[in-house]
């Protein structure tokens, strides 16, 4: 294969610093731009000879500039739409970890997807593991689509425990090391709803047909129900180095040092549904995918102000869901038909939740 050209978005996360370690295995990859929010590259640039980079700002800048083969999108929440965009527009190579844009701008995206006519590889291991069970099949053989969640660390918890719980417990993720953004997303199952919609908008299947179980021991990444009764799963060990090289290597598969799934080691495959009593921000996320139009920029929106809130300790875990609800409730939901738009929608639900938290 050719040597490959990547920008890497989000280089200083958790997504960022697993990329760079798939991309010093693999002679066939290829930094040529790092961006951070407020992280200092120069260190990082010079160690693996990046020429461009760029802190903050319109990445689309540096993806001009650097005019790479593949856009690895890891920066965390709506910042991330605009090179969601540019990349699909233009049909460069778009491996996706920024769930969020997906979300909020999935109606674009598609668009923009279909003019740019490139390749979209999820880096989400759960799409990553559907997009492999659906690669090669027909859309009409398709029945279902299965989403497995861990649970997150409150798991088996009700309303009521919830109650007092702080950061550093939501930050406990039972199965995997991430980002503080996404893990109290996986705390409240915010993160299940983000990836319900990104899958109804990656594979165009309607959302009556994308079903969540919770799966503790994240070994059954997701699965696909056909119309003849077969069901395709994804397993192995919850480790992102296996999504990311997927996504960085397609269609090859480049090796890891992901061990080999020990299939006799007392593996336990257990699934069950979830508890949408105690985790509404499930329930909300369908009622905003079903809805369409702004909706789910205006859940995003809300969920990124409350988690962001939650985790500088000015508002309680139950309270994130409720900030949810409170702000789908008041926006209006209309349709976006620019990236202009989308950005006015995504500001107006943050002023709205606003609101619902207190000030620092
Ligand atoms: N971590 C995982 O295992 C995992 C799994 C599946 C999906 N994801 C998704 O991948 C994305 C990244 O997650 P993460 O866990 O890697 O998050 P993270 O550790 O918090 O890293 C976020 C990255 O985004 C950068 N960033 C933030 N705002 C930015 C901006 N305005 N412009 C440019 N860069 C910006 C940060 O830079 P600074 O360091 O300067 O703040 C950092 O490099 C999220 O959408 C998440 O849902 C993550």
């Amino acid at each position: 294969m050719p040597v490959r050209r990547v920008a890497l978005l989000g280089a200083t996360g958790s997504i960022g610093r697993q990329a760079i370690q798939v991309v010093e295995r693999n002679p066939e990859l290829e930094l040529c731009a790092l961006a951070s929010g407020s992280a200092d590259l120069a260190a990082l640039a010079t160690e693996h000879s990046v020429p461009h980079t760029q802190v903050g700002g319109d990445l689309t800048e540096l993806l001009e500039t650097s005019e790479p083969d593949v856009v690895l999108n890891a920066v965390v929440g709506f910042a991330g739409v605009g090179a969601t965009l540019w990349a699909l527009e233009r049909g460069v190579t778009l491996a996706l970890a920024n769930k969020e844009s997906l979300v909020a701008a999935g109606e674009l995206a598609l668009v923009a997807q279909e003019r740019g006519g490139g390749m979209l590889l999820p880096i989400d291991s759960e799409h990553s593991a559907l997009f492999q069970c659906l690669e090669g099949r027909a859309a009409s053989s398709v029945d279902s689509l299965v989403l497995t969640a861990s649970g997150g660390p409150f798991r088996g918890r009700t309303r009521a425990d919830l109650v007092e719980v702080g950061v550093d417990d939501a930050l406990a993720h039972p199965t995997w090391s991430m980002g503080p953004k996404v893990t109290v997303d996986s705390a409240t199952l915010g993160n299940k709803g983000l990836e319900l919609i990104e899958a109804h908008f990656l594979f165009g299947v309607p959302y009556e047909r994308i079903e969540i179980v919770v799966h503790p021991s994240s070994i059954v990444h997701s699965l696909v129900r056909f119309c003849d009764g077969a069901t395709l799963a994804h397993l192995g060990y919850p480790d992102m180095t296996v999504p990311i090289s997927f996504a960085l290597c397609y269609p090859d598969r480049a090796a890891t040092d992901v061990p080999q799934l020990d299939l006799a080691s007392g593996l336990t495959l257990e699934f069950s549904a979830p508890d949408l009593e105690t985790f509404p921000l499930l329930i909300l996320a369908r009622r905003a995918g079903e809805l369409g139009g702004t909706y789910p920029c205006v859940f995003n929106a809300a969920n990124e102000v409350a988690v962001a809130a939650f985790l500088e300790g000015r508002l309680p875990f139950l309270r994130i869901a409720e900030v949810v609800e409170e702000v789908l409730a008041a926006a209006d939901g209309g349709a976006a038909r620019s990236l202009a738009e989308l950005v006015e929608a995504d500001a107006a639900a943050r002023r709205l939740a606003g609101r619902g938290v207190p000030v620092a």
